[in-house]
């Protein structure tokens, strides 16, 4: 891997050109950039002699463009900083780009940054540095770190950065793994159609599914998202969008995608029934009595899906329970002939439709689970990634 090692100006500066030498005894190319106060601590000649190539530390030496950290994005795959005070974990929460390692901080997509943070006990524990490391957690940036033990300052407590060994495995667990192939992803409600103006709907926003279509799709597989009506959009370009609106719509298009695809996540709230008759034009008003709306069942996908499955197809499902919750979820898998099944349980706060947060159960079919905390969905969606594939 091409690796950025940041070093900022905390006193386990010292440590980082052990953390490069070891980097680059494990295969990987490394470069180091460093702010003005790591130099009070480690030497240019050091970084450049351990990493064998010319330190980045000045956002205009060398290039009158100032365009440096741009180029240096491109070519690093990750970046390390190492040690991560308060001061740059700050900067970074909140966007600032002051020098050359902020800067380059700030160019980087988070989901390639992994921090190891470094300072005294109390720093460490201020609620400004925690907020700070959950921002940038929830803006899928890792860390490693920091341990307990004797500081700096003369105390014990957490704080120490965490060793060059232990930062080289967390770069190589951090290679999350890769995903081939091409996944169907249903996101989003149906709209089911009454007349020409009115729908019945629910109020899923489709946002775990885009999610889980971003996370797929950054894991590097090719993503076919099959989305009912939402206002959400994408931007990678592994994702294939394909806009429905109604049930039978979408059990269309994704029974026409499943047996090309490796795998499914099957996240929509789909309308369990439709309008047995769809009027073309406006219904009227009549007398003033009430009005019977006739329902009809709509075809259930992930279990169609789930009765053509191949050897080797994976197929997940989504349960949204109110009560027995596991219960009902392990049913669902055993029935639906799912490999997972995601259970969120509306009891939690900050959990289902329209929120920016989940927590889910992963179960699988031989057994196990995974609970997650409340995380973002972006987090949920790499997690489920992780799980399911
Ligand atoms: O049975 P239930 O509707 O609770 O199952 C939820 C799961 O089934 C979700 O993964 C949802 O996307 C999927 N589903 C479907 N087609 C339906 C109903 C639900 O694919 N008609």
């Amino acid at each position: 891997m091409r690796i950025i090692v940041g070093i900022t100006g905390g006193i386990a500066a010292y440590k980082a050109p052990e953390l490069v030498r070891q980097l680059k005894k494990r295969g990987h190319e490394v470069r180091c950039a460093a702010t003005a106060h790591a130099l009070e601590f480690v030497t240019r000649p050091t970084l450049e002699t351990v990493s064998e190539a010319p330190l980045y530390c000045d956002l205009f030496a060398g290039n009158a463009h100032g365009t440096e950290h741009i180029s240096l994005k491109d070519w690093a795959e990750l970046l390390v900083v190492a040690p991560a005070t308060a001061n740059i974990i700050g900067k970074a929460a909140s966007g600032i780009a002051d020098d050359a390692l902020s800067t380059l901080l700030l160019a980087m997509a988070p989901e390639r940054v992994l921090l190891a943070p470094a300072m005294n006990s109390q720093m460490w524990a201020h609620p400004a540095v925690q907020r700070n490391l959950q921002q940038l957690k929830a803006w899928g940036m890792r860390t490693v770190g920091p341990a307990e033990g004797a500081l700096a300052c003369g105390t014990n407590g957490p704080g120490r950065m965490a060793e060059p060994t232990e930062i080289a495995d967390a770069v190589a667990n951090g290679e999350r793994k890769a995903v081939g192939g091409k996944w169907l992803v249903t996101a989003g409600p149906t709209y089911e159609k009454i007349d020409s103006v009115r729908f019945i709907g629910n109020y899923s926003s489709g946002k775990m599914g885009f999610a889980l279509a971003e996370a797929l799709a950054e894991a590097g597989a090719d993503v076919e998202l099959v989305s009912g009506p939402t206002h959400l959009t994408v931007s990678h370009p592994r994702i294939r969008r394909t806009d429905v609106e109604s049930a039978r719509e979408m059990y269309a298009a994704a029974t026409a995608l499943w047996p090309t695809c490796q795998g499914a996540i099957l996240s929509a709230a789909v309308a369990d029934y439709r309008p047995a008759t769809q009027a073309d034009h406006k219904l009227k008003k009549q007398g003033s009595d009430g009005m019977t709306l006739e329902l009809v069942q709509n075809p259930d996908i992930l279990a169609t899906l789930g009765s053509s499955k191949q050897t080797g197809q994976r197929l997940v499902g989504f349960a949204l329970e109110t009560n027995d919750e596991l219960q009902n979820a392990e049913k669902k898998l055993q029935r639906k002939n799912l490999d997972y099944i995601v259970l969120n349980s509306l009891r939690d706060a900050g959990a289902g439709f329209g929120v920016d947060t989940n927590k889910v159960t992963i179960l699988s079919a031989d057994g196990s689970r995974t609970e997650s905390p409340l995380m973002s969905k972006r987090e949920i969606a790499r997690l489920i990634v992780q799980e399911v594939t």
